[in-house]
């Protein structure tokens, strides 16, 4: 398993496979630079054989492979970690065990579930009760239970997208309870769609993937679309409400350089962005391999420290 890699080890195991880089060395060779992965964490790789630069070429999503190679010192990275020098890319055969492939999170899914169901319960406003029930049913709701929240950045793992949903939801509800004139009702049904748009961005599949629709359109636009096609077919949604929620969704990543179309303007808009916001950064600390260290934090870009 990746965790337990150290250098001058020989491994062959199933890993997903992302490339990032097909180059041209020095000496004039092709080569093929990405990250090898299982669910126990992610190491560089950097491949010279021609053969396996030729299979990688092609690639457009992450995919399972067998690998073979070194562990080695990464020779670009200041901090002396690892990568792979890659020697072998083998598709997985019917006897391959990739089990161990799909990341999974430390939560109890079950538990989320029961907590997920209950907020979508606790919306009284009929009209955003019914818009948030139509959309979180069927098989919505089957895929919301499993999806990742993002591809690498946070909650990449199996029912990461509930975990982050039930998450910042929690928190939404806290602030709007603290914070005076604040709807509650409009802030958890904004907390419960703001990501569902992420379904159609990101495929469930091993590697999690953007789709062809998630990268033209991104979740954000994805989900505007959707919330104001079924809250059109509502009557008891006041096209005042439909309009604060779907302000909602649009200006959740706050800004517009953060992906937004619009940054946020009501007060419901700016509790469920920074709710959003803080529940991203909180989940980067469940990554840390041990207490009392230091990592780097690819999303925040800055070392974090994980007191013991
Ligand atoms: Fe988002
Ligand atoms: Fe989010």
């Amino acid at each position: 398993m990746i965790k337990d890699f150290v250098i001058g080890d020989k491994i062959e195991q199933p890993c997903i496979v992302r490339l990032q880089k097909i180059g041209t060395s020095s000496n004039g060779k092709a080569f093929a630079r990405g990250l090898l992965e299982d669910n126990t964490g992610c190491l560089p790789f950097i491949c010279f054989e021609t053969g396996l630069v030729n299979k990688l070429r092609d690639m457009e999503v992450p995919k399972p492979f067998v690998i073979g190679g070194n562990v080695d010192v990464n020779k670009f990275a200041s901090d002396m970690s690892l990568q792979i020098i890659l020697q072998k890319l083998e598709n997985i055969g019917a006897h391959d065990d990739i089990t161990h492939l799909m990341p999974s999170g430390n939560i109890d899914l079950l538990e989320y579930q029961k907590k997920l169901d209950s907020l979508i319960m606790d919306i009284k406003e009929p009209g955003l009760a019914k818009l948030v029930k139509n959309i979180l049913s069927g098989e919505t709701y089957e895929q919301f239970l499993i999806n990742p929240a993002g591809m690498r950045l946070h909650h990449a793992y199996v029912g990461g997208l509930m975990h982050h949903t039930v998450c910042v939801a929690n928190i939404a509800l806290a602030l709007a309870h603290t914070i005076e004139g604040v709807d509650r009702d409009l802030v958890l049904a904004g907390a419960l769609l703001h990501d569902v748009g992420k379904l159609t961005e990101i495929s469930p599949e091993l590697g999690f993937p953007y789709t062809t629709e998630g990268r033209l359109l991104g979740h954000i636009s994805i989900m505007g679309m959707l919330v104001k096609e079924e809250g059109s077919k509502i009557p008891e949604l006041t096209a005042e409400k439909l309009q604060s929620i779907l302000h909602i969704i649009l200006s959740h990543h706050g800004e517009q350089d953060k992906g937004s179309p619009i940054p946020c303007a009501t007060k419901e808009s700016f509790v469920v962005h920074y709710a959003d916001e803080i529940d991203a950064i909180m989940n980067q600390f469940s990554d840390f391999k041990k207490k009392d260290s230091w990592e780097y934090n690819k999303m925040l870009q800055r070392y974090l420290y994980n007191k013991a």
